[in-house]
């Protein structure tokens, strides 16, 4: 079956036409370019990652010197399921808000502690009446998600809404694969184009600080880490490898929709790439995934 209608808001400018594949759920938020998928298996591939990031930074859920109090208010955009917001619901004072918001409401949690609300919205474009209200907003991963006009527009957004002397925290990955493998080379590659035929900002990470500043933030900093990846790095190593595999799996109807892009003709095809690139991973001992967290405050 050719899937087109339940990608959502698609723009393609694929030159080829779309390849036959059996399709999984995407978002259909109006104007949106996220290019994954929203299911459960895309829920529990979140957990996996949730558990995967909050390893590399020591666990820790908030990032700036801050602590939060009685009354303040939290915003996770692009929250997702919520697993970061349930989880910092575990460590702070049950009279602190927890708002999350996200373009898609498939994936949020079947049942909410009183202190905690989802939205369905979008982070380039938050509630007007939200001006001034959190002390801390959070992003985590947008990465496949925001055009390179909007990451602006986003990070002017964030700042509106956060009080005066409030932080802001990101998380992205900044690279990842092996440079020494072929098959790791080549889907780069396709990633790049994939990214670019929507304007989406692959190389977000490495803009983010400069894009922090320009938007009128202050005290900004950033943290890299390189999460070894494949079997060759133990069983931190595997489950690694298997969230960051199966993001690139979720990418399959995006990719065959536009046409593969040259890189791939058929579904077979690229799901026997990700399985060898799997392997390529557990092999190649340089192979890792870098991920950078930004925070940053707005001035008191
Ligand atoms: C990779 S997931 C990360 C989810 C969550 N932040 C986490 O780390 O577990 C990205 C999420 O961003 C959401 N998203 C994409 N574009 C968005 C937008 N413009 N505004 C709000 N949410 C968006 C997607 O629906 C998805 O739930």
């Amino acid at each position: 079956m050719v899937q087109n209608a339940s990608e959502g808001s698609i723009t393609s400018d694929s030159h080829s036409s779309p390849i036959q594949h059996r399709p999984r759920n995407y978002q259909k938020f109006p104007g949106a370019q996220y290019i994954l998928p929203s299911d459960e298996e895309e829920k529990a591939r979140l957990e996996l990652q949730h558990r995967v990031l909050q390893r590399a930074i020591s666990s820790r859920l908030i990032i700036p010197p801050l602590s939060l109090q009685s009354g303040d208010k939290v915003l996770d955009c692009g929250t997702g399921s919520g697993i970061w917001l349930t989880d910092l619901s575990k460590q702070v004072p049950s009279d602190v808000s927890l708002f999350g918001i996200d373009i898609e409401p498939r994936l949020f949690p079947t049942s909410e502690l009183a202190n905690m609300q989802f939205s369905v919205g979008t982070t380039t474009q938050l509630p007007t009446d939200w001006s001034n209200t959190f002390r801390l907003v959070n992003q985590r991963l947008l990465i496949a998600a925001l055009s390179a006009n909007e990451w602006p527009t986003v990070l002017s957004e964030i700042k509106r809404v956060l009080i005066p002397g409030g932080w802001v925290q990101l998380l992205e990955a900044k690279r990842w694969g092996t440079e020494k493998g072929e098959l790791s080379v080549k889907h780069r590659k396709l990633l790049e184009e994939l990214f670019a035929s929507r304007n989406l900002l692959i190389d977000c990470s490495v803009q983010l600080p400069h894009l922090l500043k320009e938007a009128g933030f202050e005290n900004v900093h950033v943290e890299e880490y390189k999460l070894p990846a494949g079997s060759w790095a133990g069983k931190d190593g595997e489950e690694t490898r298997d969230n960051f595999i199966n993001v690139f799996r979720g990418m399959k109807t995006p990719i065959l929709n536009a046409g593969g892009f040259g890189y791939v003709d058929s579904e077979e095809g690229y799901e026997e790439w990700m399985k060898d690139m799997s392997k390529e991973w557990d092999v190649m001992e340089d192979t890792t995934v870098d991920i950078c967290v930004f925070y940053a405050q707005k001035s008191a």
